[in-house]
């Protein structure tokens, strides 16, 4: 993909009405360059504060950043009490669409009933402030409501994607330490109910902490139930009282946990807190997609699962009252005009999503989208990975009628909000380039050293300066944290994981991550992770995992699987096929179905450096079918003829 990203020259302007009155016109770079932290406060302004702060930013004890000290602000009363009362209460909050097409709408007075009458429960479960509270559930409004509910007193949510597995969800219980789960019977998914609740009781049997599980009926599946732990949300919840008196937190409070996987086998707990965080979800989402409260009607496709659904779906849009839309399932259900069909009937006119999605509508055809009036559109958004040029132009021309500035957001987990994106109304877009670092961030290109690169160069990408959303540790360990993100260039400069170049004019083009993690359909999975569920197999003796480029979900997970003794016989019947699949449902079992590879190769050997490092970019060459890079470094340059001679007989790949 970074081969194509040097073709592309064609340019688009800033469309004429938006450079006429959109929310953030071209000053704002100068603004916040004049003065980084009273831009910031500035931001923060546009939230509700129970008690101001006395201090912007403290950056004493780097990289232990602390942001608007003193202040004193409630998350859920900023995203809903405070536009019920100023009287927008009867505007809807979601259009939510079920996967089989039930359909509800939730204004703000709902939500805020809702929102209270959960929080009540929680308090009479006993749950208390800093307390975390796991959140297993598919995409229906009680996500929302449990996560505000959360927020409003204080408790810590810890939201696992409903498509994890048990022992993904066991090991984030344990290292998170929650006392309690909110979960579902289950929720639709590809046309199908798929279950929840089994995997929560699996989970929960081998975790200490968690005291009680809240279940809400999506699918009214049959359900195993624990009697005095298992609880259903609407005996709970319903009974309660719509009032609760939201009591305002510091804001460094912590406001989540969200796992995410690095380059060890151990996810990271990245902690974010409330009151820079929600200034900078807030902010961006209003300036990035130039948000008008009171006529747009945004729509971030994606899982509330993932931090996208966490700043794009819930903080950042409710912050600033928008309308936004929430649907469960997939895009080819029940056919593929799924998507489309949705933004015709709420006429959606912000759509937010990721390069491998598009991707597939491209595959799918163009006729699909012709189908439907997304005349209602006006402006785009892509994240997750680097977005072709080609995917670019397609998603401007077949979804954005050639009229809708398309906004590259480049960020991380770790960041919280957008980082480094065009601006509808200022910028000239390049196609494939996340261009500019917004007002108030400081982004650079740099080399092995650490030293700033010029323009038109290669290097890593770095964040020069603190920024309100960035995350304030690895939860329960300090250490993770300053080693993983701030130890390559001191202790004040964090290492993002990614390779950029920067062009003649000094815009960023993105080229992926530089550590041992892939990037499946811009899901984060770490290489050594997928290794260490393979070995963990008993027929498995040494495994190397690569991502290789794919067309559509940007890279595919390729593994490469030394057996053990007793098992190499297994290897050579059938070519193998059985086991492959049996280890490739294992992964999926372990992990969770997003990290099954798509492939995976029994060898003899692998190839080693002399010092036993396994040369990943040698396997990476034969899982995209290249010509072998250099193999001098090798222990035994004959391994790569084994390895390649092996090849046909034993790939696989079913879905
Ligand atoms: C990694 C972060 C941010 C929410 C979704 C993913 C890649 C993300 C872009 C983009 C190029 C991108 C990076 C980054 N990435 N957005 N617009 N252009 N690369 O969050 O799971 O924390 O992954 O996704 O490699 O480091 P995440």
């Amino acid at each position: 993909m970074s081969e194509s990203t040097e073709l592309e020259s064609r340019r688009f302007p800033v469309p004429e009405q938006l450079a006429a009155r959109a929310n953030v016109g071209p000053e704002v770079y100068e603004e916040a360059s004049r003065d980084r932290l009273a831009f910031w406060a500035r931001q923060a302004e546009r939230l509700t504060w129970e008690q101001t702060w006395d201090q912007v930013l403290d950056w004493t004890n780097p990289p232990f950043a602390k942001w608007f000290v003193g202040g004193r602000l409630n998350v859920a009363y900023n995203c809903v009490d405070r536009h019920v009362e100023a009287g927008h209460g009867e505007q809807v909050a979601y259009h939510w669409e079920g996967e089989p097409g039930d359909r509800r709408t939730i204004t703000y007075a709902q939500l805020k009933d809702e929102v209270c009458k959960a929080a009540n429960a929680l308090l009479e479960l006993g749950v208390q402030a800093g307390d975390r509270v796991a959140v297993y559930m598919p995409m229906i409004p009680e996500t929302v409501i449990a996560m505000l509910a959360c927020a409003r007193i204080g408790a810590v949510h810890m939201v696992v994607f409903g498509g994890f597995s048990a022992d993904a969800l066991a090991s984030r219980l344990d290292d998170s330490g929650a006392v309690l789960v909110i979960t579902a019977d289950g929720g639709y998914r590809r046309g199908a109910a798929s279950a929840l609740k089994p995997a929560v009781d699996d989970a929960v049997s081998r975790s200490g902490a968690v005291r009680n599980v809240v279940v809400v009926k999506r699918t009214e599946q049959d359900v195993d139930w624990t009697e005095g732990r298992d609880l259903w949300w609407h005996d709970v919840v319903d009974r309660q009282s719509t009032e609760h008196t939201p009591e305002a937190f510091d804001a460094e409070h912590p406001l989540y946990i969200m796992y995410t996987s690095g380059t060890t086998a151990k996810p990271k707990g990245i902690m974010h807190t409330s009151g820079g965080y929600l200034t900078q979800v807030a902010w961006t989402h209003w300036a990035v997609f130039d948000l008008q409260p009171d006529t747009d009607v945004f729509w971030t496709a994606a899982d509330v699962g993932w931090v996208t659904g966490h700043s794009y779906i819930v903080y950042g849009p409710l912050a600033n009252r928008a309308t936004s839309v929430m649907y469960e399932g997939t895009p080819e259900t029940p056919h593929r005009g799924r998507w489309f069909e949705i933004i015709d009937r709420y006429e959606v006119s912000i759509l937010y999503t990721a390069p491998t999605v598009i991707r597939t509508f491209m595959k799918w055809g163009e006729d699909i989208p012709a189908e439907f009036d997304l005349s209602s559109l006006r402006v785009l958004g892509s994240v997750g990975e680097p977005i072709n040029p080609e995917a670019w132009l397609w998603y401007h021309e077949h979804i954005g009628g050639g009229r809708c500035p398309v906004m590259d957001t480049w960020w991380q987990t770790e960041t919280g909000a957008h980082m480094i994106t065009p601006l509808p109304g200022v910028t000239t877009l390049k196609p494939g380039s996340a261009q500019t670092p917004l007002p108030g961030i400081s982004a650079k290109v740099v080399d092995d050293e650490g030293n700033e690169l010029g323009d038109d160069t290669t290097g890593l990408l770095v964040l020069t300066e603190p920024w309100p959303a960035m995350l304030r540790t690895i939860w329960g360990d300090d250490d993770r944290y300053v080693d993983t993100y701030w130890s390559r260039f001191g202790r004040e400069v964090y290492f993002a994981g990614d390779g950029a170049k920067k062009d003649a004019d000094g815009d960023i083009w993105l080229l992926g991550r530089v550590d041992d993690v892939m990037n499946v359909s811009g899901h984060r999975i770490s290489t050594t992770e997928v290794e260490s569920s393979l070995v963990a197999h008993p027929t498995v003796a040494e495994a190397a995992v690569v991502g290789a480029s794919d067309p559509t979900t940007g890279q595919g997970i390729v593994a490469f699987v030394i057996l053990r003794g007793d098992a190499e016989q297994l290897g050579r019947e059938d070519s193998g096929d059985d086991l492959v699949q049996q280890l490739r449902q294992h992964v999926a079992k372990d992990i969770g179905p997003i990290a099954k590879p798509r492939q995976i190769m029994v060898v003899q050997e692998l190839p080693k450096t002399r010092s036993g490092k396994i040369m990943r970019r040698l396997l990476r060459d034969v899982a995209e079918d290249r010509e072998l890079g250099d193999v001098t470094t090798l222990t035994d340059s004959s391994v790569m003829s084994l390895i390649k001679d092996k090849l046909p007989a034993t790939s696989s790949s079913d879905d």
